[in-house]
């Protein structure tokens, strides 16, 4: 039995591909995983089952309301977290200057206001246990800029900002920390994606695994690791 049999950990956007792939492999390396998606929900009982029955939670993570009602369902059915993946985002590209207010809120109530409120909830679990580990999935875009995704790239970069402020508001009990992928391929390379692998030192995309093995460190590492922002980008971020 793994050292981590015990470990609770809710992963969210886990019915598709990054998260989908994080959460089997958290279980397969020994976490009792629950599994959160919004509209994907064959996709995310298709991961339970590839979890050993993993439990699922639906909600729509742009509305606190509705990331308190998951926090709360997830403590009665599945019991307090010991850890957090907030992996789930919304990605879109647009012209900066055609982006409206409802774009704008579209895409930060769920990648900034949405993870923090998870951030939150998740953190009073922790305390209630004697404390926790939370891993944020940024991004390479919050890192570098990118001309077509301004409303995305400073949604990340407060991600970001978020990791490192929270990393001190919530020590010395719970560890914050970020992994930040840069491509990470699903057999969906368009003409801009292929652009940065090209530039990529690495020379390939990143595979989902290379994801989940970054947030298997954080969640597993030295509680003085706190704060920190681990790009798993292929070197891009130093380009
Ligand atoms: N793919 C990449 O190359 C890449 C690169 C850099 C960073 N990232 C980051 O890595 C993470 C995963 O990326 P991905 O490409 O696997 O993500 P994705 O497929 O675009 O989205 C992951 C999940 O987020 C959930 N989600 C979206 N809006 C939501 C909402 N309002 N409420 C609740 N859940 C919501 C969706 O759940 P449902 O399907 O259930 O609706 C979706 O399956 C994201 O944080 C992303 O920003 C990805």
């Amino acid at each position: 039995m793994s050292r981590n049999s015990q470990e609770r950990v809710l992963v969210t956007g886990a019915a598709k591909r990054i998260g989908r792939v994080i959460a089997i492999e958290l279980a397969r390396r020994g976490f009792d995983v629950a599994i959160h998606y919004n509209t994907s929900r064959a996709e995310a009982e298709q991961v339970s089952r590839e979890c050993g029955g993993a439990p699922v939670f639906q909600a729509d993570l742009s509305s606190v309301d509705e990331i308190r009602r998951l926090f709360r369902k997830v403590k009665e059915q599945f019991g307090p977290l010991h850890c957090l993946v907030n992996n789930a985002a919304r990605f879109t590209r647009m012209d900066p200057l055609e982006i409206t207010e409802a774009d704008w809120d579209f895409l930060h109530n769920v990648n900034l206001k949405g993870t923090f409120f998870c951030c939150q909830e998740g953190a009073r679990h922790m305390r209630q246990l004697g404390g926790g580990r939370i891993v944020n999935i940024s991004s390479l875009g919050g890192i570098r800029p990118w001309a077509e995704h301004p409303h995305y790239c400073a949604s990340k970069a407060g991600l970001i900002m978020l990791t490192k402020a929270l990393a001190k508001a919530l020590a010395p009990e719970i560890t914050v920390n970020s992994v930040a992928p840069g491509v990470i391929s699903f057999n969906d390379v368009d003409m801009r994606a292929q652009a940065m692998i090209d530039a990529t030192p690495m020379r390939r995309p990143g595979r989902p695994e290379e994801i989940a093995d970054a947030v298997y460190f954080f969640l597993t590492a030295p509680t003085f690791i706190t704060g920190q922002i681990l790009a798993v980008d292929g070197g891009l971020s130093h380009k």
